[in-house]
Parts: C-alpha cells; sequence; structure tokens
C-alpha cells in the first residue's frame, strides 16, 4: 500500500459476535439460503465519517504465507474458500504444492495476534487454464482450505459481484493489504493492515492513461477483465505484496468484492493507477470451482438503484496528470530553493522536496548532530522558502546514516513544523526513481547546495551539460582504466559542463538540476570537483530516492521523461580510458555512428568575416591557428577574430552543442629571424570540455609509437564538412632529401596514402594528427602556408606554449626521438634537389621505412 499518511492503527475492539446481520433491503438468506451473510463488518468496530482502518474493519482480508513469510493477500469468501491472484502462486508457468502455503486469518497485526486470528493450511489452489502471466490478464485464484476458518467479528466473508454488476466509475472503493507502503520499502513492523481509498477508472480513462509513455517509456494495452483504481496523479495505490487482496466497494450496505489487485508499473507512479483482476467477470468460473460446497460464497443481487445509471461519465474520457513537482517559470527562479538558518552558522542552500520536507548537505548541521537525541537549539532553526512571508520552524533533523564519512551521502532532511501551501511560487523540485539515466548532453543548471559563498552574479547563468559515464568516469579516472557498459541504474557520478561564460565559480558550492520536458530534477548533488580544469562532477541523487521517499513519505519522484538517446547513442562496450595528463583526459573521441564528422578539438577560426581557417583547441581558452591564416602579411591591426567549436559542417549537430568565443589577444613565439608558423589565440572565456568540445592532446616530440597519422581539413572551405586524410610521417631525413634547402628546421613532411591526396583543401592551413595507441588524439603540427605536404611541428614549441598556456595537454615523451642527429649526405640517389615529391622519389619512398610504429 503506497500512500504517504498511514496512521497506524492501535485500538483493539473485542465484542460479542451479533451473528448475521439481517437487511431488510435484500437478504441474503432470500437468495441463497444456504449461505451466510457477506460483506458486512463487525458493525461497531467501524468509525463513522472517520478514515482510520481499525481492527475488523477489513473481516475477509487474509494473508496467504509461503514457506512461513507473508508474500500475497487474500479474501475469505466462504468459510472454506479464499480468493486471490493466480501470479502469486504460479512461478516459471507452474503452480507451487499447495502444502507450502498457509492462511493467516481474522490478523489485524501480524506481530501482535489478536483474539480471533487462526491459521489454515492449504488443500488446493485453483487457478484458470488460461493464466500465463499477469499482463494477459485472468489473475486469479482459488484456494480451498484444509479446514473452514472459524467465523467471528474479524474474521467474516465479503461479498462478490455477479457476472451483471456494474460498478459505477469514479466511486471511491478500498484496496487493503500487508504490502509495501512505498517501492522497495516493505511495511514496517508490526505489520498493520493497510487501508486506501482509490477511485475506480473507467476502461477508456485508464487507457488513455497506460497509452501515454510511463516508467521505462513502456505503454500498455489493458485487456477485459482488468480493472483500474487508483489516480491519475498517483501517490495512492497497492504494492508488492498487496497483490491477491481485495478491492471493495460498498453498496447498499454491504461490501462487494470488485476487484483483486494484480499489477502495476511501479506503486502510486503519474498516470499509472493499479490494475486488478476484476471479479464480476469471473462469476461463473467461481461457481464452477466451488461447486457444492456448503456454505459457499455468497453473489447478492446489486441493489436496484445502482445497477443503471452513467458508466463511464464523458467527462473522463482522458484526463492525464502532469507533474505537480520541478516546475520553474524560468531558470534560477526556483520555487523548492530553501536556506536553513541555523543560529551561529552562514546559511545552509537546500531544496524543498515535499509540502513538509527539505533536502540538504548534511555537512551544514555536521556539528550540531549528536547520537543522543535532536540539536538542542532545534526549536531556533528557521526555513526560508520563496514566497512564504514568515520563515518556518523546523521539527526534525534526519541526517543520511552514512552523511558523516561517506561524501556522497552527504545529505539531511528537515522536516517542517507545518506543512506549507504549493503554489506556483513554492513547489517542490522532482526526485529521480532509482532506474533514472539523465542523458548525456541533457541541459543542466548549477543551483546553489550547502554552505558556498554566495556567487557574485546571477547564478541562474550557470548552464551545464551532461556529459556520458565514460568522459566522466575518463576526466576523473586514470588512463587504461575500464569502464564497463551503461546500464539501467545511476551508477557512477555525473559530470556537468559549464557554460557561463567567463568565471570559474569554484569557489562556490553547487547541486545539479537537470530538466526533462520542462520539468526541473535534482540530478546530482556535492560537486567534488576539483580546481577549475575539469568538468565539474556530481554525485548522482538517484541512489538516494528510496532513502528520502521512507523518511519523507511524500517527496515527489518522477518518473524520467526524456527517452531520446539521441547523439551518444547507448553505450554499450567497455571503453578504455586514454592518456591523462595532469589536468584530466585529451584528444578523446567518441564513436558514435553520429559524431562521425565530430572532431571536438577542431575549431572554424572565422578571421575579420573574411575566409575561414582551421584552428585547434589546445586548452579551455585556447585555439592554435597558423599565424599566416590569422595575421596578414604586414598588417599591424590584430583582426577581429570568432572561434567555432561543436561543428560538424554541413551534418550540424544541434545547436546548443556549439560553441562560439571571441579572440581576446595573438600570441607568437618570440622568434628571431623569419615569421613564427604559429599562432595561439586567446579565447574570450574558456570553453569547457565536452564531447562536443574537448582540447586535443599535444605531442611533445619523439615518434608516437603505433600511430596513426591524419591531416584532418575541410574538403572545401564553403560546406565545412571534417576529412580526415590518412598520411604517413616521413622522416627527417626523407624530409629533408626530397625538399632539400627549403625546410626551417621543425618541419614534418607526410605522405599521404593512396587517393587521399586532394581530401583536404590547403588554405585553411589543415592540422596534423596521430591517434596513438592508447585511443587519443596529438597534434603534431599545423599546415605550412600553401602545402598540403609540410607542417610547422609542435614539439619545438613546447616551452612557449606551456608558458603561455598553462594548461596545454603535452604527452610524456615516448618513443625514439625525432629529430636525431643525421647525416645529410645520406640522400638516396635522385632525390636531392627535388622541389616537389617526384614520382620516383615518392616510390623510393616506399621502400623506405616510414614512420610507423
Ligand atoms: N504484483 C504485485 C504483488 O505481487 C502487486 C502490485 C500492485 N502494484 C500496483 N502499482 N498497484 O504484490
Amino acid at each position: 500500500m503506497s500512500q504517504h499518511l498511514l496512521l497506524p492503527l492501535v485500538i483493539l475492539v473485542i465484542g460479542p459476535d451479533p451473528g448475521t446481520f439481517q437487511d431488510s433491503a435484500f437478504s441474503p438468506s432470500q437468495e441463497e439460503p444456504e449461505d451466510l451473510d457477506c460483506g458486512r463488518p463487525e458493525p461497531s468496530a467501524r468509525i463513522m465519517g472517520g478514515s482510520d482502518a481499525q481492527p475488523g474493519t477489513w473481516p475477509w482480508q487474509v494473508s496467504l504465507h509461503h514457506w512461513g513469510g507473508h508474500v500475497c493477500g487474500g479474501s475469505l469468501i466462504a468459510p472454506s474458500w479464499v480468493l486471490s491472484a493466480a501470479h502469486c502462486f504460479v512461478s516459471n508457468g507452474t503452480l507451487e504444492p499447495a502444502s507450502e502455503w498457509s492462511v493467516l486469518l481474522g490478523v489485524h497485526s501480524q506481530d501482535e495476534p489478536q483474539d480471533g486470528a487462526h491459521v489454515r493450511e492449504v488443500a488446493a489452489i485453483l487457478v484458470p487454464d488460461n493464466y500465463t502471466r499477469v499482463e494477459l490478464g485472468s489473475d486469479v485464484a482459488l484456494l480451498r482450505l484444509a479446514s473452514p476458518a472459524r467465523l467471528g467479528p474479524t474474521v467474516r466473508p465479503v461479498c462478490l459481484p455477479r457476472a451483471s454488476h456494474r460498478f459505477t466509475h469514479g466511486t471511491s472503493c478500498w484496496a487493503t493489504g500487508a504490502g509495501d507502503v512505498l517501492e522497495a520499502d516493505p511495511l514496517p513492523r508490526p505489520w498493520v493492515l493497510q487501508e486506501v481509498e482509490l477511485r475506480l477508472l473507467g476502461e477508456a480513462a485508464c487507457q488513455c492513461l497506460y497509452s501515454r509513455p510511463g516508467p521505462f517509456n513502456l505503454t500498455f494495452q489493458l485487456l477485459p477483465g482488468m480493472l483500474c483504481a487508483g489516480y491519475p496523479e498517483g501517490r495512492k495505490d497497492t504494492c508488492q505484496g498487496d497483490s491477491g487482496g481485495p478491492l471493495v466497494c460498498e453498496e447498499g450496505g454491504r461490501w462487494f468484492q470488485a476487484g483483486i489487485t494484480s499489477f502495476g508499473f511501479g506503486c502510486g507512479r503519474r498516470n499509472r493507477p493499479g490494475v486488478f483482476t476484476a471479479v464480476a467477470p469471473h462469476e461463473a468460473w467461481i461457481r464452477t470451482q466451488v461447486m457444492g460446497s456448503v456454505p459457499g460464497p455468497v453473489f447478492p443481487t446489486q441493489p436496484l438503484e445502482l445497477q443503471s445509471g452513467p458508466r463511464e461519465p464523458m467527462e473522463e474520457n482522458c484526463t492525464v496528470a502532469l507533474p505537480e513537482c520541478g516546475k520553474a517559470p524560468r531558470p534560477g527562479a526556483w520555487p523548492w530553493e530553501a536556506q536553513v538558518m541555523v543560529p551561529g552558522s552562514k546559511p545552509c542552500h537546500g531544496a524543498l522536496v515535499s509540502e513538509s520536507w527539505v533536502l540538504a548537505p548534511a555537512s551544514c548541521f555536521l556539528d550540531r548532530i549528536s547520537s543522543d537525541g535532536p540539536p538542542r537549539d532545534l526549536n531556533a532553526w528557521r526555513v526560508l522558502l520563496p514566497s512564504r512571508p514568515r520563515a518556518e520552524r523546523v521539527a526534525r533533523l534526519v541526517p543520511h546514516e552514512n552523511a558523516s564519512w561517506d561524501d556522497a551521502s552527504d545529505l539531511a532532511l528537515l522536516q517542517l513544523r507545518v506543512p506549507v501551501n504549493l503554489s506556483a511560487a513554492l513547489r517542490p523540485v522532482c526526485l529521480p526513481y532509482l532506474e533514472h539515466y539523465f542523458l548525456p548532453g541533457s541541459r543542466c543548471r548549477l543551483a546553489r547546495w550547502g554552505r558556498g559563498e554566495p556567487a557574485s552574479g546571477p547564478s541562474a547563468l550557470l548552464e551545464a551539460e551532461l556529459l556520458s559515464g565514460w568522459w566522466c568516469h575518463c576526466l576523473y579516472g586514470h588512463q587504461g582504466e575500464t569502464v564497463p557498459p551503461q546500464g539501467g541504474g545511476g551508477g557512477g557520478p555525473l559530470l556537468g559542463e559549464r557554460r557561463e561564460a567567463g568565471r570559474c565559480w569554484n569557489d562556490s558550492r553547487w547541486s545539479l538540476l537537470c530538466r526533462e520536458e520542462g520539468t526541473w530534477f535534482l540530478a546530482g548533488i556535492r560537486d567534488f570537483s576539483s580546481g577549475c580544469l575539469r568538468p565539474r562532477a556530481f554525485s548522482p541523487l538517484q541512489t538516494h530516492g528510496p532513502w528520502i521517499s521512507h523518511v519523507t513519505r511524500g517527496a515527489y519522484l518522477e518518473d524520467q521523461l526524456v527517452w531520446d538517446w539521441g547523439l551518444e547513442g547507448g553505450e554499450t562496450e567497455i571503453q578504455t580510458c586514454p592518456p591523462h595528463t595532469e589536468h584530466g583526459a585529451c584528444g578523446l573521441r567518441q564513436k558514435a555512428a553520429q559524431m562521425e564528422h565530430l572532431w571536438p578539438w577542431l575549431a572554424e577560426v572565422h578571421v575579420a568575416g573574411d575566409h575561414v581557417c582551421t584552428g585547434i583547441l589546445v586548452a579551455p581558452g585556447w585555439v592554435l591557428a597558423a599565424t599566416h591564416c590569422v595575421l596578414r602579411l604586414g598588417s599591424t591591426t590584430v583582426p577581429y577574430i570568432e572561434v567555432y567549436l561543436g561543428r560538424a559542417g554541413a551534418n550540424p549537430l544541434p545547436q546548443s552543442h556549439q560553441v562560439s568565443r571571441l579572440v581576446n589577444s595573438i600570441r607568437l613565439p618570440r622568434h628571431l629571424g623569419h615569421g613564427p608558423p604559429l599562432a595561439l589565440l586567446e579565447l574570450s572565456s574558456r570553453v569547457e570540455p565536452s564531447p562536443s568540445s574537448l582540447p586535443v592532446c599535444l605531442h611533445p616530440g619523439g615518434i608516437p609509437p603505433g600511430a596513426s597519422c591524419w591531416v584532418l581539413g575541410w574538403k572545401d572551405p564553403q560546406d565545412r564538412v571534417p576529412m580526415a586524410a590518412a598520411v604517413s610521417i616521413l622522416t627527417p631525413r626523407l624530409c629533408g632529401c626530397l625538399y632539400q634547402g627549403i625546410l626551417p628546421p621543425g618541419t614534418l613532411c607526410v605522405l599521404y596514402s593512396e587517393g587521399q591526396e586532394d581530401s583536404c583543401e590547403v588554405t585553411s592551413a589543415p592540422p596534423l594528427l596521430c591517434q596513438t595507441e592508447g585511443g587519443s588524439w596529438v597534434l603534431m603540427g599545423m599546415a605550412i602556408r600553401g602545402s598540403r605536404e609540410l607542417f610547422a611541428a609542435i614539439s619545438p614549441e613546447e616551452a612557449w606554449i606551456s608558458q603561455t598556456v598553462g594548461e596545454a595537454h603535452f604527452l610524456p615523451p615516448s618513443g625514439p626521438p625525432y629529430w636525431s642527429p643525421e647525416g645529410s649526405n645520406l640522400c638516396p640517389l635522385g632525390m636531392a634537389g627535388a622541389s616537389g615529391p617526384p614520382r620516383a622519389a615518392l616510390l623510393l619512398l616506399l621502400l623506405t621505412p616510414l614512420i610507423q610504429g
């Protein structure tokens, strides 16, 4: 039974059995003289107008034990017969032996047996022949008791509806059981029978709800013989362990069993009312099974006035419930923003998660938490909430049990003394269920969390983009580590990419809010980022959903609303982390079909609105480009330059993946003599690492072992679709021989693989990259003006680049040194003096060892 406000039952009513209660309207003895009365609880045991259940209220309720433990519910329909659900007894297509089961009757609290409570063995279990699986219907079972139940004030049968019986949709009925009180949250001791009021939903109304994708993106087709009860908004429902138990409706002073608890999708979820087996259609089957048993079940005629009348009111056709949590008028105006004021401390930021509960980091209160009772000054604690004229008082502080030693559980719940009335300006944030998977690429925001210093600026501007598990893991993990494939559950930390201009905001602490279909979820807490060099990482909140709902019994957990796997696709393979520098990973590129044209470090450098060159992101705020592209010869003024990242030419990615920045300054190395080939462009603000913009690794010199190399450029400067042409890098000796006398020191030359020569145009100065054995991409050089084969190497400029760009990712040197002293007199015959690579020279080169691995 999932209901957020259930009071434990403590009143025991012991009274004499008044015997069969006669009713003038319809006496069962007139209809079925051999049968008992049904559907009437002990009259004195019910409280008029009340809603709390009491012992004896539901005297037909039984508990079915399998090997001694409660598994399902059932209802007594005759002294020797119990009605329940088939799925309780069928596993893997076979019916479990009756001898393993026992029936507890007259049990109000399973911990403390009351007067009249007793146990019966089961003689037989009967299930319809056509029953296979719950979702396919006919989920009904009959249990014949080994000996009749002892009827009394707390043990009485319920009435069964005839096949012609029609329950009016929209009427309130009651479901009872000792099942879970929330998903995966068992009824606590002393296991007092729970009751919940549920509305009958018409077939059309229910099918309308189930036709909308719900948990796990599923829809469901209801079948004849199924019946729904509950509410579109959820929150009240039956749950695991209630199966087989009755759904009863009162008509003319008697309780008729309308349904048998059968299944649901989760418990109490929005637009997912409980599904019951309708009892009326099974009249004939039940009668056949119990034939000859005296006294048998009672099927009283439906009171006349209820037999006609509207079955499915017109207005009931399709009312779906929208999320009640997570709506914000605009990003940054968070209606759940809570500030906890503890005397003598700075305010602590948290979030309203229900009418009565605020979630905040426990670290705010650790100095006040002691093992012996609540904080002494709890009386003086206050909570400030949006649109509330006065501060709220605090009734209770519940820290997470691991809060003091596990940073990922740095959570506490504060209960308000008086629940607040929700409104557009004051509403809880949505919390994710355990299985929620926030899709990589989700748009998120950072919100204040805990006692961080106030950010100097509008925090609404703190945008973030979620990275996939692999990226997250690798950016914080270690080279060569393997990352298991992403599966359902919310495993590792979440990662947000800050998208706000300029500042790093490292001095503040944040939580991560992610939006799905306009609804905001609290996705992550405890931003544990170190420094500003890597994307922020957050602990996922979904692992704490069960604890939060257990404590609050009313927090707004909401199903995943977005299931479009989009760009990243499912991560199904084990992946390995590429090399790291002290700043994290560089040169990562995800393999996904839709990312084919996306090179996260390839930038479009738009110079003075006039021409476009390639640039390479070497650090979050720096792009490397060929000097001749960005500076015109003889010009002394710095042009207006814009840089675009996350573009994939004619195959454009969603706008959200694109980033543009202005160039603040151009830095050149202090070379004496001729013009330096490489220029560093300082961006107006950082570009945080994400799958669509990530710095490349830089080559420190030497020969990258096992590398395959590529010239990365555009086939045509208009559409700018990135193309990678496979090349081999020639040894300096061969290079020198081919271009004798005309090469500046530190020039790399390449040989294109068959047919790849024309892949890239040359005016944009394409870069030369190699993919190392470990998988990461390293920048080797940038094309020298007008050449397709010659590249200005990065490694000779390492000192200048590292000094200018502190975060540049130079990989540790590996392999033999590249520019080792060589005799220049060793050129193959016929090559010396060639001004370009002639045919004969190429042929020779192919016979000479090339740089490979
Ligand atoms: N099948 C469950 C059981 O065996 C009952 C689930 C009812 N679920 C619901 N959301 N109404 O106890």
